[in-house]
């Protein structure tokens, strides 16, 4: 019998959401739209779009209204109850949603491109204090040295909620990987054509260094496939740039990865650096892609001293399982070790700290800038090479 997506894992909230115009209809509303009020989209509302049109945020259908803002942000629930723990909001400044009455329809722009068409069922202030409150719960300070923060505090003061129809895909300013940017209909797909029953997600927002190959070949060694998903949307300074993360993905999947155990894709989202609540997002995000596990290793999402090193693992803990769906493979902080002679935890090294080899993002990204290679222990040769190469054409 022919596997289909539907046999691997219920997407979150039981439907997978496709807002994805086509056809005669599309060429009807994008009609209609070029005679609608228009509403610039920031770079992470643009990936939000990408992500509710394609069905990764399932159940989602459009952006949050006031009740489902609210129950999202006190209680991780949306108000049908089904388990939801980041906003995903639509921010105009004020004067803007002057303009702009509950039930009309309004054009999603990319500059002068029309992407979507939303009805406003909702208008919502999202002024300093609300969003101190958003702060303080999902992001748990009201910092703005947090960049998570500091964004949600430069976007605009009202909240408009909706139900969104994608005609137009956005053009990414910075970089476009086409090939690797599949839909969870798509990647549902892919897993059951390669006969994949159980698949484990990993998020990253960094090159392959030799913890995360540990992560994930341990991981596969219980599951049937791996999905390596980079997140490619906004990401703060300091982070390594997509386009030079996926050149370097692409070098260690050709030379230490079995090709057919392995699916490489892009995920759209900004990053929010929320810590805990973000991985719940991403694994639930993941869940729509066809994920049955993902990984969560030692301060996912997390940014700074914000978050306890577990954290992002223990808030899994808060929710009956069967409310995720997805089960988390949860990881401690991995190292090279030079006494064992290869990547290992404090959970199975009984050497001291003086034979740990570890380096921090920050102190990766300085050895890159001053043109030095990174020690094999931490980075495959392979790899750094292809960092050193990108980063200096970023120069
Ligand atoms: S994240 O912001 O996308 O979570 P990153 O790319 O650093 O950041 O991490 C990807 C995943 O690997 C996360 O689940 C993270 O917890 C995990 N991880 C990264 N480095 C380590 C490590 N040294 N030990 C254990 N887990 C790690």
């Amino acid at each position: 019998m022919n596997q289909t997506y539907s046999d691997i894992i219920r997407p979150h909230g039981g439907t997978l959401v496709d807002r994805v115009l086509r056809g005669e209809m599309r060429e009807a509303i994008r009609d209609r739209a070029q005679r609608m009020a228009r509403v610039q989209l920031d770079s992470m509302a643009l990936s939000d779009l990408e992500l509710i049109a394609t069905g990764a945020l399932s159940p989602l259908t459009g952006f949050m209204n006031r009740a489902d803002y609210q129950r999202c942000v006190d209680e991780m629930r949306l108000t049908n109850g089904v388990l939801w723990s980041v906003p995903v909001t639509l921010e105009v400044a004020r004067d803007r949603a002057a303009d702009i009455r509950q039930g009309q329809e309004i054009a999603l722009c990319e500059g002068r491109r029309v992407l979507a068409v939303m009805e406003v069922v909702d208008e919502y202030p999202l002024d300093r204090a609300v969003k101190e409150h958003e702060a303080s719960e999902v992001y748990r300070t009201t910092e703005d040295s947090h960049p998570g923060v500091a964004r949600l505090y430069q976007r605009g003061e009202v909240g408009l909620g909706g139900d969104i129809w994608l005609v137009d895909w956005p053009n990414p300013m910075k970089t476009e990987f086409p090939e690797l940017r599949h839909t969870p209909a798509q990647t549902r797909r892919m897993f059951a054509r390669r006969g994949w029953r159980s698949i484990v997600g990993f998020q990253t927002r960094n090159p392959i260094h030799r913890a995360h190959e540990y992560l994930q070949k341990t991981a596969l060694e219980v599951v049937d496939g791996l999905f390596i998903h980079p997140l490619v949307g906004d990401t703060k300074e300091g982070d390594i740039p997509a386009d030079v993360r996926i050149a370097s993905y692409q070098t260690i999947l050709r030379d230490y990865y079995p090709a057919d155990r392995v699916l490489l894709g892009v995920f759209p989202a900004a990053m929010r650096y929320a810590g805990p609540r973000e991985a719940l997002f991403h694994a639930i995000a993941r869940k729509n892609y066809g994920c049955t596990h993902f990984i969560v290793g030692r301060d996912h999402a997390g940014v700074g001293e914000y978050y306890g090193t577990y954290d992002a693992q223990d808030i899994f803990d808060q929710f009956p399982q069967e409310d995720i769906g997805i089960v988390p493979f949860k990881f401690e902080y991995a190292f090279f070790c030079k006494k064992c002679g290869g990547v290992v935890s404090a959970k199975t090294c009984p050497h001291d700290q003086e034979d740990w080899i570890y380096l921090s993002g920050t102190q990766v990204r300085e050895m890159l800038d001053r043109g030095e290679m990174l020690p094999e222990e931490f980075t495959r040769p392979e790899v750094a090479k292809v960092l050193l190469m990108g980063m200096k054409n970023h120069r």
